[in-house]
């Protein structure tokens, strides 16, 4: 089983290559961003606190998230031929739960860290902003948003760097040549 966790910045290209895994390597995809979206569109109170933290730029406590990966995992189908975590784990805290709890399942994962420079990433959002309708795609939120990624998701570079599961690709290029780098990494 291939399990990826795709990792990067806001606007380093998560959503977009795990598209192009999905359809080459015919893996699931969790984007968490997405799921926590989902709940704030039911309109729940659950939702409304979700709401309250993206909006702003902050990350869903590592406690919230914990069940939507569990459920998830536990609910898998039998011929699953792999998921690709988009957006998770974003926490020290998120990776070492989702080690163990990949552990009781048989399964492990690689860790793919698309690297953008920040004008770069700013310019994306920017532009996606003018059509996406998130909340989170302005440029006060969105520089909120990249200093919380150096604060609490860099980390765990390090955490997977050290079990040796780590690479990283430079996502400043278009989509066809960063999708090039990850496939050499899938297909070895
Ligand atoms: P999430 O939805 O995951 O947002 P994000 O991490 O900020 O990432 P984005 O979706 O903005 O960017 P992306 O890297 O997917 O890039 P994309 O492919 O879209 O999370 C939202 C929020 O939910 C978080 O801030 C947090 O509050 C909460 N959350 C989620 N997971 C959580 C967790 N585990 N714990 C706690 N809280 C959590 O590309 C962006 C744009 O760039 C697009 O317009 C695209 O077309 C363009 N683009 C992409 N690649 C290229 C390229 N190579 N060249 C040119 N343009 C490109």
């Amino acid at each position: 089983m291939l399990n990826i966790i795709l990792c990067g910045a806001p606007g380093s290209g998560k959503g977009t290559q795990s598209e192009l895994i999905v359809k080459k390597y015919g893996l699931q995809h969790l984007s968490t961003g997405d799921v926590l979206r989902a709940e704030i569109a039911k309109g729940s109170e659950l939702g409304k606190q979700i709401d309250a933290l993206i909006s702003q730029g902050n990350l869903v406590p590592d406690d919230m998230m914990y069940g939507v990966i569990e459920n998830y995992i536990s609910s898998l189908p039998g011929d699953c031929k792999g998921t690709i975590f988009d957006g998770y784990p974003r926490t020290v805290a998120q990776a070492e739960s989702l080690t163990e709890l990949l552990k009781k399942y048989g399964m492990d994962a690689v860790m793919i860290d698309l690297l953008v420079d920040e004008q770069l990433l700013i310019q994306r959002l920017i532009e996606r902003g003018k059509v996406s309708g998130r909340a989170d795609d302005n440029l006060n939120t969105i520089r909120h948003r990249i200093a919380v990624y150096h604060n609490q998701t860099e980390p765990i570079a390090h955490y997977y760097l050290h079990h040796g599961n780590y690479v990283a690709v430079n996502g400043n290029h278009g989509v066809e040549d960063v999708f090039l780098q990850i496939e050499r990494i899938l297909d070895k």
